[in-house]
């Protein structure tokens, strides 16, 4: 080894750092020239031993050179590679902001949905489901509907080429359930339905409702049916809802009611959401009709009580929505407002 050989070497080093393109070039260069165990100056400085005396010193001062000067090279290059190539170096990049998903929420109408039949649950209801698309008997003929009862008419139903209809009320399932079932039958069923009514803030052309039945062969009494939606309301609007039943009508049902919850706002002072009147309706009910039994083949002495709600109603009521048309316009900045 001559102080030229050392000379060369250096030039060789420095050139091929300075031609390194990547990180793992570089490193293979510095291991190459200066690594600890099998590095050539490392081999190189092993070898001054065998130069004549007179050149130590100066091939000793020459191979130090070497080591500072390709160390600083490495030192370059890798700093040099390393911003250059940052992005092929890993697949991530830890400084860019990452991608933020925003968790989902389950919409208002699935929520009251889901509430619903958590509570009738707890009181042994089963959750049933039917199809939109019904027969008419189903829809109409088995719940003691009138022919000439105007919510037949083609103003009020969708009605289809053949004779069937998407259904107007979910107490299609009822009757289907007692189709299928003897008594005892404890069901609510939510879901879907369709009128031709003109869309605006407070109706929809479609809607949900949610619906419940009880028959039993031993008596039940409209005091049950109270009991019941008092436990309802109290589940669902708080502790100090009272219930109170008007008479109404209903084809299915003998009595029939119309059931009413004390505004949850304003305790029965009267507000905008129950009009002033401290009440707000919420569903219809009643005894269900024995000629209803005897449509669907049950035994005439059945005992039982039905009741129905609108969905988006329940849902308005809750959150104080004025428009029923915000719940189907998808617009997240509302929808995110109900986690
Ligand atoms: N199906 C009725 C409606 O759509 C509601 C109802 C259900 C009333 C069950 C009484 C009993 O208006």
């Amino acid at each position: 080894m001559t102080l030229a050989d050392i000379k060369k070497t250096q030039e060789e080093a420095l050139s091929q750092i300075a031609s390194a393109s990547t990180q793992a070039e570089v490193e293979q260069l510095r291991i190459k020239y200066i690594g600890a165990k099998n590095g050539l100056v490392q081999a190189m400085m092993k070898n001054l031993k065998d130069i004549p005396a007179a050149e130590k010193p100066e091939a000793g001062k020459a191979l130090n050179a070497l080591r500072a000067a390709v160390t600083e090279a490495i030192e370059t290059a890798k700093s040099k590679t390393g911003e250059s190539n940052s992005a092929s170096r890993s697949p991530f990049d830890f400084s860019l902001p990452g991608n933020w998903t925003v968790p989902g929420t389950v919409h208002p109408i699935s929520q009251v949905i889901e509430e619903v039949s958590r509570i009738f649950s707890s009181l042994g209801f089963t959750v049933a489901d039917g199809p939109d698309i019904e027969t008419e008997f189903n829809n109409f003929d088995a719940l003691n509907t009138a022919k000439h009862h105007p919510s037949r008419d083609e103003r009020d139903t969708f009605w289809l080429d053949d004779g069937r209809l998407l259904r107007t009320q979910t107490s299609t399932v009822q009757i289907r359930e007692m189709l299928s079932h003897k008594p005892p039958v404890r069901i609510i069923n939510p879901g879907r339905c369709y009128r031709r009514d003109t869309i605006d803030a407070t109706h929809g052309a479609n809607f949900h409702q949610i619906e419940g039945l009880y028959v039993d062969t031993k008596p039940v009494s409209l005091a049950d049916l109270k009991s019941t939606l008092a436990y309802f309301a109290r589940e669902m609007m708080g502790p100090s809802v009272k219930v109170r039943f008007r008479p109404h009508f209903f084809p299915f049902t003998e009595p029939s009611v119309e059931a009413d919850f004390s505004c949850h706002l304003c305790h029965g002072k009267g507000c905008r959401v129950c009009k002033q009147s401290g009440w707000i309706e919420i569903l219809g009910a009643g005894i269900v009709d024995t000629r209803v039994y005897k449509n669907v083949g049950y035994d005439e002495d059945c005992y039982g009580y039905a009741f129905g709600m609108g969905v988006e109603r329940i849902a308005m009521i809750k959150h104080g929505i004025t428009d029923l048309r915000l719940l189907y316009a998808n617009d997240l900045r509302f929808l995110q407002q109900f986690v």
